[in-house]
C-alpha cells in the first residue's frame, strides 16, 4: 500500500513539473512549413541590410523566398508593429523576430505568440527584461553609446554643447546609447542638450537638427543616434557652413554616412552588424525549430539569452581596412573607398 502512495506521489509530481514547466517546444516542422517573419521598424537602407541577410541565410538555408518574410513600417509605428505580430500569430508561423520600437508595448502579443508556440526572438532592439524573447541579437547598446562617448571626449577636449538626435523614446537601443554616451562624458566639459526625437522620420531628424543648430550657435558637436541621424547633422552642419568644425559622431555605416567620412563631415560612426542580425535571426529560428532550443543555442553561441553581433568604430583613417574586412566576410555595400584616399593626418 505504501508503495503505491509513494507511486501515485512520484506520478503527481511529475505531472505537476510538466504542466508548470517551459512551453513545450514547437512541433518539429518540415522544411516545407516552415516560415519565419522579421519585424523591423522603419523604411530605411539600414534595414535594407537586415534584409539582405534575412534573404542570404534563407538561401543558404535552402528555403523558398516565401518562407522568410521581412516587414518593415514606413517610420516607427508601435500600432502596425503589433498589427503585424497579430497576423502572423493567426497564420501559426514557425518563428517571429522583432525589433521592438516599445518593448513594454510589444511584449503582450510577443506573450501571445509564445503561447501559441510561435519561436519569439528579438533583434537590433532588445525587449523587456524577463520578455518571452528567447534570444536578443544585436548590438550591445549600451558599450556602444560610451564608445560613441568616449570618440566625443577625443574630439572635444575643450568641451563644449553637444546636441543629441534619434528616434525613439521608447526603443531601448535609442535609451541605452543615449545613456552609454552621456555616462562617457560625465565630469568633461561636455554638455549634453536634451535629445531631439524624430520617430524614426528622417526628413523630421533633418528639420530637427537644423533647429538645434539655429538655436545654438555655438554646437560644438552632435550625436546621431540612429543611422539616418548622422546624415540628418551632416547636411545641417554642411548648410550652416560649419563642416568639419562641428565634431559629429554617429551609428552605423550605410552610404550615406560613409559618404560624410569621406567629406569629412562625419569624424566617427559606430557601425552596427545589422546584416548578421537578419541572417542570425533566420538562422537561429531554423535551428531551434529543426534541433531545439539547446542544441541551437550552442550552435550559435547563445549567451545569457544574448548573441552579441559587435560594432566596428570608424573613422577616415579605418575607412579602407572596413571596407576590406566587409569584403572578405562578403557582406554587400554600395559605397567604395576606390579612388579615395583619407587626409594625411
Ligand atoms: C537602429 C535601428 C533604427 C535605425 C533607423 C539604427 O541605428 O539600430 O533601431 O531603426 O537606426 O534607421
Amino acid at each position: 500500500m505504501k508503495r503505491l502512495y509513494l507511486l501515485l506521489a512520484i506520478a503527481l509530481v511529475a505531472t505537476l513539473l510538466v504542466s508548470c514547466g517551459p512551453r513545450p517546444t514547437p512541433a518539429k516542422p518540415s522544411a516545407e512549413n516552415f516560415r519565419v517573419v522579421v519585424i523591423g521598424k522603419s523604411v530605411h537602407p539600414y534595414w535594407s541590410n537586415v534584409e539582405l541577410g534575412v534573404r542570404a541565410a534563407a538561401r543558404d538555408l535552402g528555403l523558398r523566398e516565401d518562407q522568410a518574410i521581412f516587414f518593415v513600417p514606413p517610420t516607427e509605428d508601435v500600432a502596425k508593429q503589433i498589427e503585424v505580430m497579430e497576423t502572423y500569430i493567426a497564420q501559426k508561423v514557425t518563428g517571429i523576430a522583432i525589433a521592438p520600437s516599445d518593448p513594454a508595448a510589444l511584449e503582450p502579443v510577443m506573450k501571445k505568440a509564445a503561447e501559441a508556440g510561435i519561436i519569439v526572438t528579438t533583434l537590433d532592439t532588445p525587449p523587456v527584461e524577463g520578455s518571452v524573447s528567447l534570444v536578443y541579437i544585436g548590438t550591445d547598446n549600451y558599450a556602444a553609446g560610451r564608445m560613441a562617448g568616449e570618440v566625443m571626449k577625443q574630439l572635444l577636449p575643450e568641451g563644449g554643447k553637444v546636441g543629441i538626435g534619434r528616434g525613439s523614446d521608447t526603443a531601448l537601443n535609442a535609451l541605452q546609447r543615449t545613456q552609454g554616451f552621456l555616462d562617457a562624458i560625465a565630469g568633461t566639459k561636455i554638455q549634453a542638450l536634451e535629445p531631439v526625437n524624430d520617430k524614426e522620420d528622417a526628413a523630421r531628424a533633418l528639420e530637427l537638427a537644423n533647429s538645434v543648430l539655429s538655436a545654438h550657435p555655438d554646437l560644438a558637436g552632435a550625436f546621431g543616434v540612429y543611422a539616418y541621424n548622422g546624415p540628418a547633422w551632416a547636411t545641417a552642419i554642411k548648410e550652416a557652413g560649419k563642416a568639419g568644425k562641428i565634431k559629429l559622431v554617429c551609428f552605423d555605416a550605410t552610404t550615406d554616412i560613409i559618404n560624410g567620412i569621406k567629406e569629412g563631415v562625419i569624424h566617427a560612426t559606430i557601425a552596427q552588424r545589422e546584416y548578421d542580425m537578419g541572417y542570425k535571426s533566420v538562422q537561429l529560428i531554423y535551428l531551434i525549430a529543426t534541433k531545439g532550443k539547446e542544441a541551437a543555442f550552442a550552435e550559435m553561441g547563445v549567451k545569457n539569452g544574448v548573441i552579441d553581433t559587435g560594432v566596428d568604430v570608424i573613422t577616415a583613417k579605418n575607412l579602407k581596412e572596413y571596407e576590406a574586412a566587409l569584403d572578405a566576410r562578403g557582406i554587400p555595400h554600395e559605397w567604395t573607398t576606390k579612388g579615395w584616399e583619407p587626409p594625411s593626418q
